[in-house]
């Protein structure tokens, strides 16, 4: 079956890449991106590339060649799927907050709803493809439900409609997103019926090299998106608990990193000591997988699993810790410049971003904290901080009490350093990378720190201009 005609369930992080890219390579294939979120698709509209919902680098580009060629965004959701011959299911699967599995099992109620939808709109026969992180056999769940429309069309005489369902893990990187897809190390397709899964193929074929593109069943499809997010997590797990070690006993852990990742069989990716792993699926992808462990009866699998997440919120906690501590134990009357509050560089996404717990913890203690981002609006850095922006004629007060335990945001770095105690590198950024460190001496209230959780910044220049130095990892300093 060759397909012509694609709709995405979905416009966000994964489905507007993912779709942007597709639409780029295959320009024949009309490709409908739609989503229920009226105010995110006006953004995929807009005639302003820097208004996109997502920052991603080479996304606007992309849009700007592809928009209302063969890629368009709407919220016309039944009408696309009935359009389609092929239908990708790109909505989030959150933790569940409640009920069976609360705080591990993914929440498929919007994965559930897409089905129905496919069900009930579309026509003749229809590809579904997983692009979702899925539990295992969430497939079955959707099979289910489309076998049902399938028998209450036979029943009432209906269009007779039949389905196919694919496993196409997205393994693409936030901030990296456009090359990921563009160059991937390989493409996943796993499905029960071998015409389906070439089909699906074919589009890849457009650009990505036959054998990098990985045919298997559904369930392992399913379980290797998992594994992989994993895997990759309990790397930057094993490397931040040695990061601890090392400040302990007075080793350097990017000298660690190097010599172990030299050896072939480890690898230098992955290897990089931050302030504990942030974005929208390590976390959720190994509850999962412990939540799995549980239900099938394998408690150690699921504690090994569970003590990934357990570390890199322990992590994150020494992190405001030692701050706090180095800060003479309080932090009440200190004003401490945040740089950086996405969960990674080059992209303004802040889901689990490690910021925000370190910065709960900042304001919890009393102080008061400037937050810089280039890509991260003030809204959103509320939303996750849960406490609204502290006003600036506020501010110009000066009065400490009115401050304490308050945030304000900062649009750039000119002025930002004056009367701080403390910086704080939680992204690396490549504006940080440059930043005079003597400059910023002269505008601090001394003594004053510098922490760098990224390892982005020159140490040497930093204890040269008399500021008090840490960084993630150094047991050396
Ligand atoms: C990702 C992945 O798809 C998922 O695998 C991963 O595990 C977490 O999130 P992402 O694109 O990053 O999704 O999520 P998000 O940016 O929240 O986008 C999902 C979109 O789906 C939202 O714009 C939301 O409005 C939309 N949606 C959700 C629908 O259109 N219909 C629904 O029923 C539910
Ligand atoms: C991840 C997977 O890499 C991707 O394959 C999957 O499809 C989605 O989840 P993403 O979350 O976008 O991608 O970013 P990633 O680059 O994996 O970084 C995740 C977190 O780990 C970030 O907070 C990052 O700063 C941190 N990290 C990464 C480290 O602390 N050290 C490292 O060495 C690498």
């Amino acid at each position: 079956m060759k397909i012509k005609n694609i709709c995405c369930i979905g416009a966000g992080y994964v489905g507007g890449p993912t779709m942007a890219v597709i639409a780029e390579k295959c320009k024949d294939i009309i490709i409908n991106v739609v989503d229920v979120n009226e105010e995110r698709i006006k953004k995929w509209n807009s005639d302003h590339l820097d208004e996109l919902p997502i920052y991603e680098p080479g996304l606007d580009e992309i849009i700007k060649n592809c928009r209302d060629k063969n890629l368009y965004f709407s919220n016309l959701i039944e009408e696309k799927i009935a359009q389609a011959d092929m239908v990708f299911i790109s909505v989030n699967t959150p933790t569940k907050k409640k009920g069976l599995g609360a705080g591990k099992a993914s929440n498929l109620k919007w994965v559930e709803e897409c089905a129905r939808q496919v069900a009930k709109f579309s026509n003749g026969h229809t590809i579904i493809v997983e692009k979702s992180t899925l539990p295992v056999r969430t497939a079955e769940v959707i099979k289910s439900i489309l076998d049902e429309a399938k028998n209450s069309g036979k029943r009432n005489d209906f269009t007779s409609k039949t389905f196919d369902v694919l496993s196409n893990p997205e393994f693409l990187s936030e901030g990296s997103a456009i090359n990921d897809l563009v160059n991937p190390d390989r493409v996943l397709i796993g499905g029960d019926n071998p015409e389906a899964i070439e089909s699906l193929a074919a589009i890849y074929k457009y650009w990505v090299p036959e054998e990098k593109i990985l045919r298997t069943n559904i369930w392992s499809s399913e379980l290797a998106k998992l594994t992989a997010n994993a895997f990759l997590a309990q790397r930057i797990s094993s490397i931040n608990s040695i990061s601890a070690l090392c400040e302990a006993t007075g080793a350097d852990v990017r000298e660690v990193s190097r010599a172990i990742g030299s050896d072939s069989r480890i690898g230098t990716k992955f290897l990089d000591s931050g302030p504990g792993f942030g974005g929208s699926c390590f976390k959720k992808d190994i509850l999962n997988l412990v939540y799995l462990a549980d239900f099938f009866g394998l408690p150690e699998v699921a504690t090994f699993w569970e003590s990934v997440v357990k570390l890199n919120t322990w992590h994150q906690n020494r992190i405001s810790q030692l701050i706090t501590k180095n800060l003479f134990g309080t932090l009440s009357n200190k004003k401490i410049i945040i740089l950086g509050f996405a969960f990674k560089a080059n992209t303004n996404d802040t889901r689990e971003s490690a910021a925000i717990q370190i910065c709960k913890d900042l304001l919890e203690e009393g102080a008061y904290l400037v937050i810089h981002d280039p890509k991260v609006s003030p809204r959103q850095i509320e939303t996750d901080l849960k406490k609204a922006i502290f006003q600036t004629n506020q501010i110009e007060d000066k009065s400490n009490n009115i401050r304490e335990s308050n945030w304000s945001f900062a649009n750039n770095l000119s002025s930002i350093f004056k009367d701080a105690d403390a910086v704080v590198v939680l992204t690396e950024w490549d504006i940080y990378k440059s930043i005079n460190w003597n400059d910023v001496s002269n505008l601090m209230r001394h003594p004053a720190w510098i922490f760098d959780t990224r390892s982005i910044i020159q140490g040497i220049d930093v204890k040269e201009s008399g500021l008090n130095f840490w960084q993630i990892g150094d047991g050396l300093i």
